[in-house]
């Protein structure tokens, strides 16, 4: 059931672009379709978000691994997972605009001449369908022939399972154990919309969990409750998370069982994670197609065997797409409107802004010491300019947890005011308490 929030994927798009979040990728030659930017907030967001993901997985227990695999692989990666057969999608053309939709979701596209169509009722006559794969495909050298072809990753999964005892072996880690890897990954799709929803250039946080295969249903159990409780914690609305177990016809070619973390957007529920008992697919399949022998001799077990994976595979531009959507908030403040962006703190790009109350008696640079002093911990953003009601607006747009002010008071007793960006409520504290105050809100 979509939501009755018409209108809110403008107005966040049109606030990640006049506030520096996101926005189109090349944008002074017209921009490149279905790419996209981050600017100053976007970037620190999403390097938030990525340390958040990487400290619950790899510092936070003693079990994960963390890798950093190239997005070049051998091209006979792509043979033995399956990719290079598999990873389709159907495609139609309309002989009338020329235009390419996905087949099987005809009902959900728009005829770019009749937008308020879709291709099945705008009377463009379709072609047959036909499987479209959705690999970046390049040359690698200076010969551009059959031999150089190589692939753009379109997932993150294949580096750690060809690393599979590169990284087990070092670490002398033990079944149960996972590794994790943030990198982009590329798709051609052939329809993107949505802003960062959907794009043929993105980032995946993954994370694969090697199991002994009498174990695949207690693991895959945990994974799917850890993850969603992951987005619990990130400060996301709980009763717009849901869980969606996939039927036997919507499995991927690599999957025995997989549930979607799906988040209410404005355009439908749709996916945000996917977790999937992979079994011994991948494994199995490189074993095979390179000639070695990838399998974990267990020693509690006295067994040699190949581990099933489970994975859990998150999209770190749609995660962000859903942390801006839920913290996006309209209010009104005694008769006026305050947008205001309620990030949970420990992800917002700028923690304190600092300002003076006025330009005079000495305020700005007690408030520049305490800029300089609280930007040895956090990002901080000093601000001097126009009223301070105005001052805080900016920031509570930008979606700045705290906003400390120095007024006349502070050279009596050495106090400020903080205020709080969401209920709005200011209290005093001193000067040399505010980075402690500041750390229990916002380390994590
Ligand atoms: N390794 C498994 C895998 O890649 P997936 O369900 O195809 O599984 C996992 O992708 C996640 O990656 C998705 O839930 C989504 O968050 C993100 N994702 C996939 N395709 C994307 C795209 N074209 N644009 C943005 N994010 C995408």
């Amino acid at each position: 059931m979509a939501r009755n929030e018409s209108g809110l994927m403008e107005k966040l798009v049109s606030l990640c672009k006049r506030r520096g979040y996101i926005f189109p990728s090349s944008e002074i030659y017209g921009g490149l379709e279905s790419c996209w930017d981050y600017g100053p907030l976007g970037a620190e967001l999403k390097r938030n978000l990525k340390d958040f993901w990487w400290k619950s997985m790899t510092m936070k227990r003693d079990d994960i691994e963390g890798l950093d695999a190239s997005i070049l692989m051998h091209p006979r990666v792509w043979e033995a997972s399956g990719h290079l057969t598999s990873f389709t999608d159907p495609m139609v053309d309309c002989k009338t605009c020329g235009t390419r939709f996905r087949a099987d979701s005809l009902e959900a596209e728009t005829c770019p001449m009749k937008p308020s169509k879709s291709p099945l009722e705008c009377g463009g006559e379709l072609t047959e369908a036909r499987n479209f794969n959705l690999m970046f495909k390049t040359f690698m050298g200076p010969v551009e022939d059959e031999s150089a072809v190589i692939y753009l990753r379109p997932e993150t999964a294949q580096g750690i399972y060809v690393n599979f005892h590169n990284v087990q072996k070092p670490s002398r880690q033990k079944i149960p154990f996972g590794i994790a890897q943030i990198g982009k990954a590329f798709r051609n799709e052939i329809t993107t919309k949505n802003f960062i929803f959907r794009t043929r250039e993105f980032e995946q946080m993954e994370m694969q969990y090697f199991i002994h295969p009498s174990e695949d249903e207690k693991w895959f159990e945990y994974w799917r409750d850890q993850r969603l409780k992951f987005y619990h914690d990130l400060g996301i609305n709980p009763e717009k998370l849901h869980l969606k177990e996939h039927g036997p016809d919507d499995l991927a070619h690599y999957a025995k069982r997989a549930v979607d973390i799906e988040y209410e957007f404005p355009f439908g529920i749709k996916e945000l994670e996917g977790i999937h008992n992979r079994t011994d697919y991948d494994l199995s399949h490189h074993q095979e197609t390179c000639g070695k022998d990838l399998r974990f001799f267990d020693q509690v077990r006295n067994e040699r065997y190949l581990p099933y994976i489970i994975e859990t595979s998150a999209g770190c531009d749609r995660t962000i797409l859903v942390v801006l959507l839920d913290a996006y908030h309209e209010e009104e403040v005694k008769g006026e409107k305050r947008v205001v962006l309620k990030i949970n703190p420990r992800l917002a790009p700028v923690k304190v802004g600092v300002f003076p109350l006025v330009k005079k008696e000495g305020m700005p640079e007690i408030a520049l010491d305490i800029y300089h002093n609280l930007k040895k911990h956090y990002k901080c953003f000093y601000d001097d300019g126009g009223a301070v009601g105005r001052r805080y607006r900016r920031q509570d747009e930008a979606g700045t947890p705290y906003c400390v002010t120095v007024d006349g008071q502070t050279k009596e007793d050495n106090t400020v005011t903080v205020r709080e960006r969401d209920s709005m409520e200011q209290i005093r504290l001193k000067v040399d308490d505010l980075v402690a105050e500041f750390r229990n809100k916002l380390e994590f």
